[in-house]
């Protein structure tokens, strides 16, 4: 028999040009004595093992163990989709279980809605720099995407009219709150503006909420499915029927991203038609992780254990925002995010962060992530994402002292 290479037989689909730089970074990330401000991780210290312990105790022990350990519905666990639905209404978004799919991650959210919505050449818009995990899972269905501006107050609303009177749009993909790589905030008179707007030109919009939650300073903002149903109004016995916008969250950052449990919620119609294709994908969500998720956060733990975390995350962001005002030079700027787990740098022009990284890491023992693949069309190579959650306060001081000096190195005026 003769030996066949594998790159010929790989589907046309998958064959769009990735970036090895996100690997290598990976790599950087894992060496001994390596201060990581890289990954989107959230602290594990903080995790709320005991809590977990006895959950997955009871629900071994009082007759779910049979449910727990059994293949269960696609569409998920009933009482952790009651949990979520109960949450979606407290932020204002009128749904009942009907509307809710329980995914394995939002990873798996996002792959499902490109699978269902994305046809190959299909528009897409996207800010620019965005989250690189959508990029890359769109990009096997073959979006086009088109960007579209923000700055410090969020998406900026004319530059959206302007893409959606420019060229036919599939989806408008956006993360309101403390944005994954840039920490922005979208205000709520934009959200109103936006959602107007998809609505007026028949776009639908993925509002990709996985940090909202995590907020330190200033109050909760409606989520954009919350301004666009108040538009909708109600449509029989589906609270969502008319909705022009799909939200997603999931436990990653609130519990822990091991049990990998995520959720979708939409359109009656549009969850039974992901449910579907969610079967092909995996069957459904594991039964057991699902259960002791729900286990976990029922009788209001979630909620006290997302009040402890706001508090210790915000001490970290704080830590990490005083050391870098005492000791980045003063050609590099950054923001300071209302919540979430990143803070977004801007180098001069004439620095490449990627460049800047390998030296940080193999020399100083510190890393980041440069925002280059973040840009749909690549092309910016002085920006940075810092993660200020995963890091201890020592580890944070000590990092941001050497990053510190890398940063003063590289950016003194020529
Ligand atoms: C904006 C955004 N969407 C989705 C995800 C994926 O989350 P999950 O762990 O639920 O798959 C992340 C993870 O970092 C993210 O930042």
């Amino acid at each position: 028999m003769t030996a066949t290479g594998w790159t010929e037989r790989y589907a046309e689909r998958t064959r769009y040009e990735r970036d090895p730089a996100i690997w290598e970074i990976l790599q950087l990330t894992q060496k001994p004595n390596m201060i990581s401000f890289a990954g989107g991780i959230p602290a594990a210290e903080f995790f709320p093992t005991e809590r977990i312990r006895e959950a997955t105790e009871r629900v071994l022990a009082d007759g779910l163990a049979t449910k727990a350990l059994q293949y269960g519905p696609t569409e998920g666990y009933d009482p952790l989709r009651q949990l979520i639905a109960e949450q979606m209404h407290s932020m204002g978004v009128p749904c009942t279980i009907d509307n809710i799919l329980i995914t394995s991650g939002s990873q798996q959210s996002l792959d499902l809605l490109g699978k269902v919505l994305i046809d190959p050449g299909d528009g897409v818009i996207v800010e620019d720099p965005t989250y690189l995990g959508m990029l890359d899972a769109w990009r096997v269905y073959g979006a086009a995407y088109c960007v579209i501006e923000a700055d410090e107050y969020g998406t900026d609303p004319y530059s959206l009219q302007h893409a959606l009177a420019s060229a036919p749009a599939k989806l408008i993909y956006l993360v309101p709150n403390f944005n994954n790589p840039t920490g922005v905030t979208t205000t709520e008179a934009r959200r109103a503006e936006i959602v107007r707007m998809a609505r007026q030109h028949g776009v639908c919009i993925i509002e990709d909420d996985p940090y909202g939650k995590l907020r330190y300073e200033g109050d909760d903002l409606p989520p954009l499915m919350a301004l666009d149903a108040e538009l909708a109004g109600p449509n029989g016995s589906d609270p969502l029927g008319h909705s022009n916008v799909i939200y997603l969250s999931t436990f990653s950052k609130t519990l822990c991203p091991g049990f990998r449990i995520g959720w979708i919620v939409a359109s009656a119609e549009l969850i039974r038609y992901l449910t579907d294709l969610k079967l092909n994908a995996d069957l459904h969500t594991s039964t057991f992780a699902q259960l002791v998720v729900y286990e976990v956060a029922k009788d209001g733990f979630l909620q006290e254990h997302i009040t402890y975390l706001r508090q210790q995350y915000r001490e970290r962001r704080d830590l990490m925002l005083a050391l870098i005002e005492e000791m980045f030079p003063p050609n590099v700027t950054w923001n300071r995010p209302e919540g979430g787990l990143f803070l977004w740098v801007k180098l001069p022009e004439n620095v490449d962060a990627g460049r800047l990284l390998r030296h940080a890491a193999d020399d100083h023992g510190v890393a980041y992530v440069p925002g280059r693949p973040f840009y749909p069309h690549g092309g910016v190579h002085n920006t940075l994402r810092l993660n200020f959650s995963y890091a201890s306060p020592e580890k944070i001081e000590e990092g941001v002292k050497r990053l510190a000096e890398v940063v003063r190195h590289a950016c003194e005026p020529v």
